[in-house]
């Protein structure tokens, strides 16, 4: 019987998986629950009472149970000392933090932390991100102590119990994919990978190996032809830009094409989708919640720390103290934009943060279909209207394309390429499907180069190929 393996792509924002056994390579249903089932949000949804949901029944579950409810938050005292600094000024720019420079003592303070009383359940969102955050090893939800690789790893039980059901047996060897730069730091880069791996194992594969997702989206694409090629691929998810230059020989059986070909370059940067909805919330969004409004007899400008806060609404609960909600009462009297201030009050108190930061999501996928929409959110004193137009949104994304077309220069350069020398250019990821990153790319290789595969599957695909020899 022929051996039975599987490619995983556990992605930022969506994760698939391929399984591989004598009928050939099949990308699996993981989440019938989602409009497309071959794809699973990373989404996980702890609740109060243990219960673990994963995938688009999370989003669904968090936004029934959490939004629109009064958060309670209270200083716990975690019974710990850390080393911290007394006095010196805060610097607002970067929350309240102590200013470096400044003439702070330290001594072991008490470590408190700012909890969710009253919360049903908590919901997490690009846990892969997380991977890389050194200091983020994990979190306590509910009094239970979770590291971060068992956060993921309770998403993977997922995907490994329809790996199983699908092949009849339990699977234990896969082929993971990892993008080429999890962070711009190196150590950072092992630690994450390290994380990934062991949260693999924790979740029953035993013989666990890693592929750069490009590399897999390459291979997936080059199996399905006999052509002498030079390919790129070009991978833009939720969380990372991921580029790859690989050669093919002649030959049509896959293991021969595998064993024949050459990976001439890979580069990444981790700027892609979660990144760009930052930037249109910073850009669009904040402004109508007041980030740009003055109070007080001296006409302040408003702390920026609590937008940058904000950037992550999984940190939005953290405002919603007696402390922050009374000033912004007070704030709102004085303030030149009431309303706008009241909007931001609102949407803190009242957990908004998951819908807003969704819709910002949906208004930029609907960028790329057409040419102008409208960021909007309707609840209680929300009546949030912003237009947006395709132009405006290529502009807000300037640097971000520049990154990119750097990191593609890199592999190129890496590769001793020039644009001319690359047969097919092909793209997966959902970012991909922005036309103004799609544009780079025409404007650089020529429409006919271009290749768009699976946004979602692609790479799964190619690792589950690999898998078979690995
Ligand atoms: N039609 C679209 N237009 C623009 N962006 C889109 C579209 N569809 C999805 N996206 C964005 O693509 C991202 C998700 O893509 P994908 O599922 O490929 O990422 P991922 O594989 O989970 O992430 P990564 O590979 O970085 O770990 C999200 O940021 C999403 O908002
Ligand atoms: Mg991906």
């Amino acid at each position: 019987m022929a051996t039975i393996s599987c490619g995983i792509d556990f992605g930022t924002t969506n994760s698939s998986a391929a399984l591989v056994d004598e009928h050939g390579v099949r990308v699996l249903d993981l989440d019938p629950g989602n409009d497309n089932p071959k794809s699973l949000p990373s989404l996980l949804y702890l609740a109060r009472d243990g219960e673990q949901i994963v995938g688009r029944s999370a989003a669904n579950v968090f936004i029934e149970r959490n939004v629109d409810r009064e958060v309670i938050v209270r200083q716990v005292d975690l019974g710990v000392h850390i080393e911290g600094y007394v006095g010196g000024e805060g610097d607002n720019d970067y929350g309240n933090v102590p200013r470096k420079d400044s003439e702070n003592v330290r001594e072991a303070v008490r470590a408190h932390a700012m909890m969710e009383v009253n919360s049903p359940g908590r919901l997490f969102q690009s846990l892969k991100t997380s991977l890389r955050h050194k200091v983020f090893k994990g979190t306590e939800v509910f009094g239970v102590e979770y590291q971060i690789e068992e956060l993921v790893a309770i998403i993977l039980r997922r995907i490994k119990a329809a790996i199983d059901k699908a092949a009849g047996q339990p699977v234990d060897s896969a082929v993971f994919g990892r993008p080429v730069r999890f962070s711009k730091r190196a150590e950072e880069n092992e630690v994450a990978e390290r994380r990934l791996e062991t949260a693999a194992r924790l979740a029953g594969f035993n013989r666990v190996s890693f592929f750069y997702e490009p590399v897999g989206a390459c291979v997936e694409y080059a199996m399905t032809t006999a052509e002498r090629q030079r390919l790129m691929v070009v991978d833009i998810g939720g969380g990372t830009f991921d580029v790859c230059i690989m050669e093919f020989g002649g030959a049509r059986d896959a293991a021969e094409r595998l064993a024949e070909s050459r990976i001439l370059a890979v580069s990444g940067v981790p700027v892609a989708g979660d990144a760009i909805d930052r930037e249109i919330s910073r850009v669009k969004v904040f402004p109508c919640l007041g980030s740009r409004s003055r109070y007080g007899p001296s006409v302040l400008p408003v702390p920026q720390y609590l937008f940058n806060n904000m950037l992550d609404w999984q940190n939005l609960y953290k405002l919603n103290t007696e402390e922050t909600i009374n000033w912004l009462i007070a704030m709102e009297v004085s303030s030149n934009e009431p309303d706008a201030i009241r909007m931001l009050r609102a949407l803190i108190q009242r957990n908004y943060g998951y819908p807003l930061a969704r819709e910002v999501e949906a208004a930029k996928k609907r960028l790329s279909e057409m040419d102008t929409t409208t960021i909007s959110l309707h609840r209680d004193d929300i009546q949030l209207e912003e237009p947006i137009e395709r132009v405006e949104f290529a502009h807000i994304i300037e640097d971000m394309l520049l990154d990119m077309r750097t990191t593609i220069e890199d592999a190129e350069t890496a590769a001793q390429v020039k644009p001319a020398d690359i047969d097919y250019v092909l793209t997966t990821g959902g970012t991909s499907l922005i036309p103004a990153v799609r544009q780079m790319l025409v404007d650089r290789y020529g429409e006919a180069k271009l290749h768009e595969r699976d946004t979602f599957t692609s790479v799964a695909k190619g690792l589950a190929i690999v898998s078979q020899f690995a």
